[in-house]
């Protein structure tokens, strides 16, 4: 049974303090990695809306090793704010690991995770990634070697299993944390044939975070504050971790963390979005990041009420500045088509129109 979630009924509130190996996270609401999505800025505006910790994108152990150029200076940014963070890493060579643990220690990882869920053909082909779960001995070889490069505590992402009915990312948990000395289980039960769709097998989870002494955090479906106050429950898991709900909604952290209850306003939403902008600005030059935020554009917009033609020129956008002047203008209410007037009245525009019709 795991030492901080004794008894379902005892289950702490989300909003409560818990460890992973020794490293005090302030609540049990967490961002889960996103490949290509989980860079600093993005970890640090979890952070600032309230998640106890994020995880990183998942990191190539062999682009580390390396000293791939893009590995070392934009995955490994942390921001001083972000701290505690956890830096993922992918692979399946031990020593590149060790290595590779030992750089993202350097660069000021608190925690390192290694990845054993990733589905993705290009990378389950090296060995690595949910292809792991088939080779139980290589997996403990990384997560030991993983410790011994970083002297920081290691946790492991995992799958439930690789095909439907199949338990091996179960059992393989059991033994990272016992034979491997991992300190928590992120344990997304959806088994990596499933890709991320279908409904997680909250169940099974609950049986893991029965069977391990370390922290099971729960990962899949989770695409409301709603959502994962239910998956909380249902696995007993000692916290949560949001993926997909978080995309454009960092506001989902403040909702768990009872920070707040009512949704952003357009206002808000944009201002966030700008935001992302400057930071992405930042991060990558003006014209990368004219193309990276295409991604981030949708999952702002879906937030908000605006008519199709904004939305479809924000995201063909390529341009920072035209991103920005778009972004204000649906802030301040005139970014206008034909029947709307402020944006913040757009609902009842649109059902005016509706009822005369
Ligand atoms: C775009 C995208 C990127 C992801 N990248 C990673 C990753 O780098 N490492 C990882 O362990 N999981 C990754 N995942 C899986 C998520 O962390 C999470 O386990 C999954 O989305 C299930 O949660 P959800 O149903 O609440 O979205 C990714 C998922 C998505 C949708």
């Amino acid at each position: 049974m795991s030492a901080t979630s004794p008894d379902p009924q005892e289950q702490p509130a989300l909003t409560e303090p818990f460890e992973i190996g020794g490293v005090v996270i302030s609540n049990r609401v967490l961002l889960a990695p996103l490949a290509g999505i989980g860079n600093w800025f993005v970890r640090l505006q979890a952070r600032r809306y309230g998640a106890g910790l994020a995880v990183s994108e998942m990191v190539s152990s062999f682009g580390l090793h390396y000293g791939n150029e893009k590995t070392m200076n934009e995955l490994m940014r942390i921001h001083p704010d972000e701290h505690p963070v956890s830096m993922q890493l992918f692979g399946q060579d031990p020593e590149a690991m060790e290595s590779a643990a030992r750089i993202a220690a350097a660069s000021g990882a608190d925690l390192i995770d290694i990845n054993m869920g990733c589905p993705v053909p290009k990378v389950r082909k090296t060995g690595a990634g949910a292809e792991l779960l088939a080779d139980p001995e290589l997996a403990l070889d990384l997560a030991r070697a993983a410790r011994a490069g970083s002297g920081l505590p290691v946790t492991v992402k995992i799958r439930s299993g690789l095909m439907p009915g199949d338990r091996s990312g179960f059992d393989l948990s059991v033994r990272l944390v016992e034979e491997a000395g991992v300190a928590a289980i992120g344990f997304h039960p959806r088994v990596a044939k499933q890709g991320h769709k279908g409904r997680p097998d909250y169940a099974m989870a609950k049986e893991l975070t029965e069977a391990i002494d370390a922290p099971m955090i729960i990962s899949g479906g989770l695409s409301t504050a709603e959502a994962a106050r239910v998956a909380y429950e249902e696995s007993g898991a000692d916290a949560v971790m949001i993926a997909r709900g978080a995309l454009g909604y960092p506001w989902v952290f403040a909702e768990l963390t009872g920070q707040r209850v009512d949704p952003p306003d357009p206002a808000e939403v944009m201002d966030e979005l700008l935001w992302v902008i400057d930071c992405a600005e930042d991060h990558m030059g003006t014209e990368r990041a004219g193309r990276y935020l295409r991604k981030f554009y949708p999952w702002y917009l879906d937030r908000v009420d605006v008519p199709k033609l904004v939305r479809s020129e924000l995201c063909q956008t390529a341009g920072l500045d035209r991103a920005r002047e778009i972004a204000r203008e649906i802030r301040d209410g005139v970014a206008v088509a034909p029947g709307f007037r402020r944006l913040s009245f757009a609902r009842s525009v649109k059902k005016d129109v509706r009822t005369r019709s």
